[in-house]
């Protein structure tokens, strides 16, 4: 069976430019213009929205008013907001925000670890022991992320089986689904297959969300990897916004916009609204004042002539 025998009809977009994205701009982006973008990103039909992160201020200054942007989060029917939460005081801060979801994140590199979060591994699960259960008792559905899954920026080449075991680790404490980071953007397709092939040996494809970044161009082809395995779920941001400040050479994450165009192209559904995402896209790139590296943002749907 080929590719084009296993597309499913629809897929899951998880939009990450609030954070992922303003987390690593120069710009001082203000509150209204962060609620100004979550209501284009909703607005463009996009339905799982990370908002913002209850991390350190002084860790990511950029990201200082996630109190205030979650609270005001636009409403929108079906909907559903999330944010980065690293321990128990985010956890406190997400709970008096009112949200219903969040993420809680993590590498599977010591070094990346330790250099985002000042936690080796083992420290960072037991801090998880204070977030994941206490949120899931509190209604509140947690996702996982494992970092650095492709590769490491200090490290270089991450085990398989490290990876898996990180992922095993944080379904083991609750959360409703792990997705898969190429922090630096250094994934190739086959490298891929061979990880995904090791987590569908513990993991229903359902289960696992894949977040890549496209520092060398190379995400789309990962996705439709994953694609094609059964992955249903994509992260993306929109004009490719993105990075870690963590993680020198992590350049922007896959961008809404391409990932919706190859999706429309082959007839699997986002629910996303191409047109509208791309008028997004626009006022990101308003809010932090740099052109964005977007394809489809930069280039428009179609400028095929008749
Ligand atoms: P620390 O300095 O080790 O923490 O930071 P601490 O517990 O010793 O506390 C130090 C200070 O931070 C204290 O304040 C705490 O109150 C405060 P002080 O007494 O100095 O005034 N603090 C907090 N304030 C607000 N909210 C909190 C909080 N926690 C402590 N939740 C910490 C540890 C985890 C907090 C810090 O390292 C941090 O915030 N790191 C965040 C790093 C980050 O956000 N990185 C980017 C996101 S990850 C990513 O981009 C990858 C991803 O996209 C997937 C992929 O691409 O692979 C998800
Ligand atoms: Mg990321």
């Amino acid at each position: 069976m080929g590719l084009f025998d296993a597309l499913p009809p629809e897929v899951s977009l998880y939009e990450v430019s609030l954070r992922d994205g303003l987390q690593n701009e120069r710009a001082t982006v203000l509150l209204r213009d962060k609620l100004r973008l979550a209501d284009a990103l909703a607005t463009a039909g996009l339905k799982r929205i990370e908002l913002t992160s209850f991390v350190s201020p002084k860790w990511i200054p950029q990201l200082a008013d996630a109190d205030e942007v979650a609270r005001h989060a636009p409403r929108f029917p079906g909907v559903v907001w999330s944010a980065l939460c690293p321990n128990e005081r985010g956890l406190e801060r997400a709970k008096a925000a009112g949200m219903t979801e969040i993420a809680v994140f993590m590498s599977a590199s010591e070094t990346h670890n330790q250099r985002n979060v000042n936690k080796t591994i083992a420290e960072t699960l037991a801090t998880f022991d204070n977030v994941i259960a206490p949120a899931v008792a509190a209604g509140i559905r947690v996702r996982g992320y494992v970092s650095t899954a492709w590769g490491c920026p200090y490290e270089g080449d991450v085990p398989p089986a490290k990876v898996l075991w990180v992922a095993q680790e944080l379904a083991k404490r609750g959360c409703y689904q792990v997705s898969l980071g190429d922090t630096i953007g250094c994934g190739t397709p086959r490298q891929t297959r061979d990880l995904l092939r090791l987590f569908f040996r513990d993991f229903a494809p359902s289960y696992l969300g894949l977040h890549m970044h496209d520092t060398r161009g190379t995400a789309l082809a990962n996705v439709l990897v994953g694609l094609e395995m059964g992955i249903r779920d994509f992260d993306a941001s929109v004009g490719g916004m993105g990075g870690c400040p963590y993680a020198p050479g992590a350049a922007g994450n896959l961008a809404t916009e391409d990932l919706v165009y190859m999706l429309d192209g082959m007839g699997v559904s986002t629910g996303v609204n191409l047109e509208k995402l791309v008028e997004a896209g626009k006022v990101a790139e308003s809010l932090v004042g740099r052109p964005l590296p977007g394809k489809v943002h930069q280039s428009g749907i179609r400028s095929l002539r008749a």
